[in-house]
């Protein structure tokens, strides 16, 4: 299948990526994707205007002549797009929210009420082909009270998705926390493959990447301790 990865980390040694290639790992042990990896902070992607140009000529493009029209194709080619960022201030990057921003070309002014009740954007084509699945980590030790904003954002923006968020992602720096980090660094190997394999995670193995790798209170004390 064809996987268009955005890797929406300014970082060039991104926490959330290393997660992102374990899965992308996974994934292609037992078949051979198609993967392109897109670093956005690298592309000149502009806010979106909001002049709703897209709506008027339909054709699945933004008028704003930058590497917005890339992406939006081979999003439009993909079985499966991966959108891979840290948390930043409870929702995603702002580089990565324009990309998001400028995917209105992929739908049309009419309006139409779907199967969970909310009022959404009729889609220009048939994207149904079309995966989404989404890895987050952040930097606090909590789950609760940290990814809800991003989680509700993700939920009305992709109709079909699954997301993993993994606190802690720092700890993937720390030499320390190695064993735990490469732990973790494995389940996502078998989760990509469990994904290749069934185009889905369980609930379980969503469940067992999102365990903190430390418990909360030893995490902290490492923070706090090492300013
Ligand atoms: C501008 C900014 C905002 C952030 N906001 C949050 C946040 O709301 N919650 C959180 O837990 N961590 C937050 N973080 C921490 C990052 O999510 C964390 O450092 C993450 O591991 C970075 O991942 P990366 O290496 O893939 O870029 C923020 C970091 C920055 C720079």
């Amino acid at each position: 299948m064809k996987v268009l990865v955005l890797n929406g980390s300014p970082k060039k040694k991104s926490d959330t990526f290393r997660m992102t290639e374990a899965f992308l790992e996974g994934l292609n042990r037992n078949q051979d994707h198609d993967i392109e990896v897109v670093n956005v902070i690298e592309k000149n992607i502009s806010a979106c205007k909001g002049c709703f140009s897209c709506w008027m000529a339909g054709d699945g493009h933004c008028v704003i002549n930058d590497d917005q029209n890339h992406i939006l194709d081979s999003m439009c080619e993909s079985d499966l797009v991966i959108w891979s960022f840290p948390l930043y201030c409870y929702s995603m990057p702002s580089h990565l929210k324009a990309v998001l921003d400028r995917t209105i070309p992929l739908v049309q002014k009419n309006m139409t009420t779907s199967e969970d009740g909310t009022i959404r954007h009729e889609a220009l084509a048939d994207l149904s082909h079309m995966n989404t699945f989404v890895i987050s980590g952040c930097g606090f030790p909590d789950f609760e009270g940290n990814f809800e904003p991003l989680r509700e954002m993700i939920r009305h923006c992709f109709c079909s998705s699954q997301m993993v968020c993994v606190p802690e992602a720092p700890l993937f720096n720390i030499l320390e926390a190695a064993s735990v980090a490469d732990s973790l660094l494995e389940k996502f190997k078998k989760a990509g493959e469990e994904f290749s394999a069934n185009m889905k995670l369980s609930d379980k193995t969503i469940a067992e990447l999102e365990i903190p790798m430390i418990p909360k209170e030893n995490y902290l004390r490492g923070v706090n301790t090492n300013q």
